[in-house]
């Protein structure tokens, strides 16, 4: 298959070809023009350093003008704008507007909230575990994975119990669209009726509690004016839909990464359980690791070069992240999973002012997790077929089923 096909194609990026794929292009054509299904094409971008570049220059290079998926087909161009809220989301607001939107939303994901935060997290963490089966033959990434994240935001949003199983299914859909496994219909009418069941809700949730004097950031949203102005119900309900999304669908690839590399590096294993507390380093090899974004699109608003080539205003760009987290310019032994890689300066969280608003609250959960996951059981044992799933957006495991085998208790 040519390049351009493999970039375009979902189903590719459920491989782990893309790795050999990606370091051949960073070396042959770091910055390639790609061939795409709308015919309009884009510019592929390989490096850390372009991407980095990219990322800290929202000036110039867009996230407003047609938003962050990867929308390289007609059908998705078509319904990605509504159903992200480009333009009043704050992932998809460029500066100046954007740092008004993310200081309405912030409090709750700074440092010291979460830290005062932290007993609670490990709490709703050990909930998860509690209800594990007693066999121990789980899906790791159904049964853990995708629970403990969405326990956590849902916590923060004070989204009832009853709605957890429900968003799950609709963060599915709006974010593994182009998955077989979750569509319903074609993929852009999947991940269209995905947003829209997650905006119908946000809608509801944070309408409810306009004029109230709650600190969650629904409550926060809803009641707040950026430059004197409150924000619309429409701004409000999208940026709801992006804390939920953000919040449970790259937290839960991440961890489940992070225990497929350590199953897969015993010898990292017994660095952590020999030392759990290095999982404080440990968490941004995995996040570095894991692959929990693919890729995001950035349009540029002026003409400007970027490596050797010369990139015209409104040129679309997709920025690979697992291509910049292997790059042996930044990244000694890329290919070595090590939970004590010092300084780790992967591009996981993104960079610039669009910087990952919740990396801190990921750490954390990721951090307890995994604490809990070795302090319950000393032996993990996979049982079945590993699968990823098919999107080149927010990727990572679909099924990862395991054996738990609990640790013996000591009586005292
Ligand atoms: C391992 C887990 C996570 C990863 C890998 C991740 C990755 C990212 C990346 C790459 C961006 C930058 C997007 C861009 O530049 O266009 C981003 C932005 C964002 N993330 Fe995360 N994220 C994670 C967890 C979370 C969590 C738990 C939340 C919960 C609130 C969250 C909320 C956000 C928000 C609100 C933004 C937009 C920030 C802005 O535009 O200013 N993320 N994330």
């Amino acid at each position: 298959m040519h390049v351009d096909q493999k970039l375009n194609d979902p189903t590719f990026f459920a491989t782990s070809e893309y790795y050999r794929l990606f370091d051949r292009m960073r070396v042959e054509d770091p910055v390639h023009w790609t061939q795409s299904p709308d015919a309009r094409g884009y510019w592929s971008v390989f490096r850390h350093a372009d991407i980095k570049r990219i990322l800290n220059e929202p000036e110039r290079f867009s996230s407003e003008r047609e938003g962050v998926m990867p929308v390289i087909d007609h059908a998705m161009a078509e319904i990605a704008g509504e159903a992200m809220g480009v333009g009043e989301n704050v992932l998809t607001i460029d500066p100046p507007r954007h740092a008004d939107f993310r200081k309405v939303m912030q409090a709750p994901f700074l440092p010291k909230a979460l830290a005062d935060g932290e007993v609670r997290t490990k709490e709703l963490i050990g909930e998860v575990f509690d209800q594990l089966p007693a066999h121990g033959e789980i899906d790791l990434v159904s049964d853990l994975a995708v629970r403990i994240p969405m326990a956590v935001i849902c916590d923060i949003l004070k989204i009832p119990r009853e709605d957890w199983e429900e968003m799950l299914g609709w963060g599915k859909m709006a974010i593994g669209g182009t998955d077989p496994e979750y569509q319903q219909g074609t993929a852009a009418e999947t991940v269209s009726r995905g947003f829209r069941l997650m905006y119908d809700y946000s809608l509801r949730r944070s309408s409810e509690r306009r004029g109230c004097p709650f600190s969650d950031p629904f409550t926060l949203l809803a009641n707040a004016a950026v430059n004197g102005a409150p924000l619309t119900p429409s701004q409000v309900a999208h940026n709801g839909v992006q804390l939920m999304l953000a919040g449970f669908e790259t937290t839960r690839n991440a961890f489940s990464g992070g225990v497929l590399a350590l199953l897969e590096n015993p010898a990292q294993m017994a660095l952590l359980r020999e030392d759990p507390k290095r999982l404080r380093l440990g968490v941004e090899e995995i996040v570095r690791w894991s692959d929990p974004v693919i890729s995001l699109m950035r349009v540029a608003t002026s003409d400007t070069e970027l490596g050797q080539h010369k990139i015209r205003a409104d040129d679309r760009l997709l920025l690979w992240f697992p291509s910049a987290n292997r790059d042996e310019e930044v990244f000694e032994r890329p290919y070595e999973f090590d939970i004590t890689r010092h300084p780790n300066l992967h591009l996981g969280f993104g960079a610039g002012p669009h910087f990952c608003l919740g990396g801190p609250l990921a750490k954390i959960e990721i951090r307890l997790a995994m604490e809990e996951l070795l302090e319950r059981f000393d032996g993990i044992e996979i049982t079945g077929p590993v699968e990823r799933v098919q999107s080149s957006f927010v990727g990572g495991l679909k099924h990862l089923p395991v054996k738990l085998k609990p640790r013996a208790r000591t009586l005292n």
